[in-house]
């Protein structure tokens, strides 16, 4: 079956279905679906070895599926490699807060740049990052390693922003951040995602600060799906919360 391309929007529509990955062995998703609208802020919610990071992986094509597909506007991408994923607006943003490390913020924001745009839109992609992260437009000359934690998710964030994806996927994000520096993060995740009609599917252990921005929340456990609601009725239910979140 083949989706419509989604018209009156910058697209960014994902339907996953009946997924079943694994590493060799037996595997670790059974069966995956669900749809994601454009503009839509996704949690990806899960215990420890859930699946997350296989999924995320997965999507961008850096793991193969033994079954199921992927769909980006209704366009299959099972079968692209990873840079043709990239080429239709898919970002991933893996966990670890990856920059690269000896050169500087601004030459890591135009390195994501490079193969989207040339020229002025280049430089006006990278404009607009720095508007959105203040904090990156103070540093931009300081090098990717001598960034805090904040600073470096902000800049692997930049740097997946800069070349316009329709859907960006974010591997825990929030890992090893205070705080006030997660609670920032997110609203600007936010907003960023608000202002540019972005889709987003972020995987995250911390499930308040996720569905404190998140228009509805997907939980994994032992690789299936076993919820999918707005994020407001997941941080109601005090028994998923207890038996699949943790709190
Ligand atoms: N490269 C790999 N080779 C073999 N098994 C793997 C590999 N990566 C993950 N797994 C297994 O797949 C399962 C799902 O792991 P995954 O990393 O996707 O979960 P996760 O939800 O991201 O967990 P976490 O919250 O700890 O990041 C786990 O049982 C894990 O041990
Ligand atoms: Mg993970």
């Amino acid at each position: 079956m083949t989706a419509p391309a989604v018209t009156g929007t910058r697209g960014g529509a994902l339907a996953i279905d009946a997924l079943t990955v694994g590493y060799g062995g037996a595997p670790v998703l059974h069966g995956v679906g669900f749809d994601l609208a454009p503009g839509e802020v996704v949690a990806l919610l899960g215990a420890n070895g859930a699946g997350k990071t296989t999924l995320l992986r997965t999507i961008a094509g850096l793991v193969a599926p033994a079954s199921g597909d992927i769909r980006l506007d209704g366009r299959d991408l099972t079968a692209l490699r990873t840079e043709d994923r990239a080429r239709r607006g898919l970002a991933l943003v893996p966990e670890g807060q990856s920059v690269v490390a000896e050169l500087t913020v601004d030459e890591n924001l135009h390195l994501g740049a490079l193969w989207r745009h040339r020229g002025a839109a280049r430089e006006r992609a990278v404009a607009d990052v720095y508007e959105m992260f203040e904090p990156l437009a103070r540093r931009r000359t300081s090098a990717g390693h001598q960034l805090s934690g904040g600073e470096r998710q902000m800049l692997a964030l930049g740097r997946a922003l800069v070349a316009d994806p329709v859907l960006l996927a974010l591997d825990e994000p929030s890992l090893g951040l205070a705080p006030l520096v997660v609670a920032h993060l997110m609203s600007t995740l936010r907003d960023a995602a608000s202002s540019r009609g972005l889709t987003v599917l972020l995987a995250e252990q911390n499930v308040t600060s996720a569905l404190s921005i998140a228009d509805r929340g997907i939980v994994l456990d032992l690789g299936r799906v076993v919820a999918d609601a707005s994020a407001a009725a997941l941080a109601a239910d005090d028994t998923l919360r207890h038996a699949y979140l943790g709190f």
